[in-house]
């Protein structure tokens, strides 16, 4: 084939170079969008965007690294996508509470690669759709309902004293991520589903074996692939972002116990009754004028149970293993801790119940200075639904804005020696932490996390129950200071987290 009439090449030649330039043009369109919003940016590559640095660095790190070089609010390419990263609590504000309207949304995955159902999953739905589901769900997280959980999550911590204890008077250090992982296992099954699984005495049980997959595949290979490639493509390639086969194993024993208490008219008080409940109020018949609402369905329910031990099982395991290495390596937080659980106890009786939870206010603290320096959610994010102008910048409609959580709680500016652990700083002046938008493990405004009152539950009633027995220490294994892996969107030690218990007389 000619060109011009100067130059003869080859047809398959001219095929390549179409090609090539169209993928040249898919990856780098985009860019120079942030820029002409005046927003500082990092000088993006083709395909990789930004997300280079990402991949190979202490993702963190990278973060607050970005937030000093760029400032609080900066663009960043996620391989082409422009997005507005920030950890200035103005604009945090703005976009989760006050504009809220203009960015209901998070970022989208198509797991339609995975199954069509997961598309239901909360974290997925947009607008009316995401309201309506968040207003059925959430009547199943008061404490009026948590409150009734409390006797199933007490078996299960009383089972990992026991191991615990066996642990202590071997002398055995031990791998604590382990340990509070098959106890949120026995947690979530008996919570979620009404299914007393005893996996911290019976391991290799299916369920086990499944919830890990499920939890742990995900890593930014994954994440990255299902951004740049299309559903369809990921279909075939068989490729996900999630199990399938963990997926379609808890879709099943979802199903199975709907099933088996539709027949038997059985009921128990866990999150499934409490969503089947829900759906059941929520799609009666109304005769009012009321607009009419979006018919929920089971396809939803399954969804968010499956989804709650997926958001609820590495989030409140990481949290247990921080809280209790920080305890070891700072033993007079641990002494403090100590007598406020035991003062509580001593008072009630030895009960543990939801009201003595709300009054430990030293635990609560523990809880969030953990929160704070190893957020097990290092970011959150929104997505612009209609055009609007934020503190000065005009945001267009689709744009992604991603919520700097980890940079956020780890700034100078907001926290005195960030990298220290020091609960006590929440309770010095002027530090209303819950209220303030600089504290944000649980995110912020009307699509904060859901399940965060009964992650705190199970949390401090764990707690309790190990320090009422035990003094936690580091043993010769355990790695101080803590280091991570990198590239990983989660604080992943590089060496498991390994302590020793010594029973308290
Ligand atoms: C220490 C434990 C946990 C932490 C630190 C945590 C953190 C978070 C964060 C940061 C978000 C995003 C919020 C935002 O964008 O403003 C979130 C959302 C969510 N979390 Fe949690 N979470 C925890 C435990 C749980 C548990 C136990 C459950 C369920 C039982 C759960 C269910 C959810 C759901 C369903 C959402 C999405 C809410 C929506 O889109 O409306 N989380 N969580």
């Amino acid at each position: 084939m000619e060109l011009f009439g100067l130059i003869s090449i080859p047809t398959w030649l001219l095929v390549i170079i179409i090609i090539v330039t169209g993928i040249y043009l898919y990856f780098t369109w985009t860019f120079g969008t942030l820029e002409a919003m005046g927003l500082t940016t990092p000088k993006p590559i083709p395909i990789f965007g930004n997300i280079l640095s990402e991949l190979t660095h202490f993702v963190p790190d990278v973060d607050v690294k970005h937030a000093k070089l760029y400032g609080k609010t900066y663009g960043f390419y996620f391989t082409r996508i422009p997005s507005i990263r920030t950890s200035d609590p103005d604009i945090i504000k703005a976009v989760c509470v006050k504009e809220f309207n203009s960015f209901t949304d998070h970022m989208k995955f198509d797991l339609r690669s995975v199954d069509p159902m997961m598309n239901r999953f909360i974290t997925q739905l947009s607008g009316e759709d995401w309201r309506q589901t968040r207003n059925v769900l959430t009547p199943s997280f008061t404490s009026g309902k948590l409150k009734q959980m409390i006797p199933f999550i007490d078996n299960c911590a009383n089972e990992l004293t026991s191991i615990l204890g066996e642990l202590a008077d071997a002398n055995q250090s031990f791998e604590i991520k382990d340990k509070f992982m098959a106890f949120l296992t026995d947690v979530i099954a008996t919570c979620a589903f009404g299914i007393d699984l005893n996996s911290q005495r019976m391991k290799d049980q299916e369920f086990v074996t499944q919830a890990k997959r499920l939890v742990f595949q995900q890593n930014m290979f994954y994440l990255i692939l299902a951004f740049i490639v299309p559903a369809p493509i990921l279909k075939f390639l068989k490729i996900s972002i999630m199990n399938a086969e963990a997926l379609a194993f808890f879709k099943k024993v979802i199903l199975d116990i709907i099933d088996a208490r539709q027949k038997n008219k059985s009921r128990r008080s866990d999150f499934l009754q409490l969503m089947l409940d829900a759906l059941e109020e929520n799609n009666a018949p109304t005769d009012s004028n009321e607009p009419k609402k979006i018919p929920m369905t089971y396809e939803t329910v399954i969804a968010q149970s499956v989804l709650f031990l997926f958001a609820g099982f590495e989030t409140a395991g990481s949290t247990l293993s921080f809280v209790v290495y920080n305890l070891a390596t700072h033993q007079k937080c641990q002494e403090r801790l100590y007598h406020e659980v035991k003062d509580a106890l001593d008072k009630n009786d030895g009960k543990i119940d939801y009201e003595m939870l709300s009054q430990l206010s030293y635990m609560d603290m523990v809880i969030h200075e953990t929160l704070r320096r190893y957020p097990p959610a290092i970011r959150t994010d929104r997505t612009c639904t209609q055009d609007c102008m934020v503190n000065g910048i005009a945001i267009k409609k689709g744009m992604l804005i991603g919520i700097q959580i980890y940079a956020l709680m780890n700034d100078e500016d907001y926290y005195k020696n960030p990298e220290e652990f020091r609960p006590e700083r929440f309770e010095e002046d002027g530090c209303d932490y819950k209220n303030s938008f600089t504290y944000l493990a649980f995110g912020v405004g009307p699509r904060n996390c859901i399940g965060m009152r009964f992650a705190l539950m199970e949390i401090k009633m764990v707690l309790i129950h190990i320090l009422k027995q035990f003094k936690i220490v580091v043993a010769e294994d355990t790695q101080v200071p803590l280091k991570f892996l990198n590239g990983r969107f989660n604080l992943i030690p590089e060496k498991p987290i390994k302590l020793k218990v010594e029973r308290r007389n």
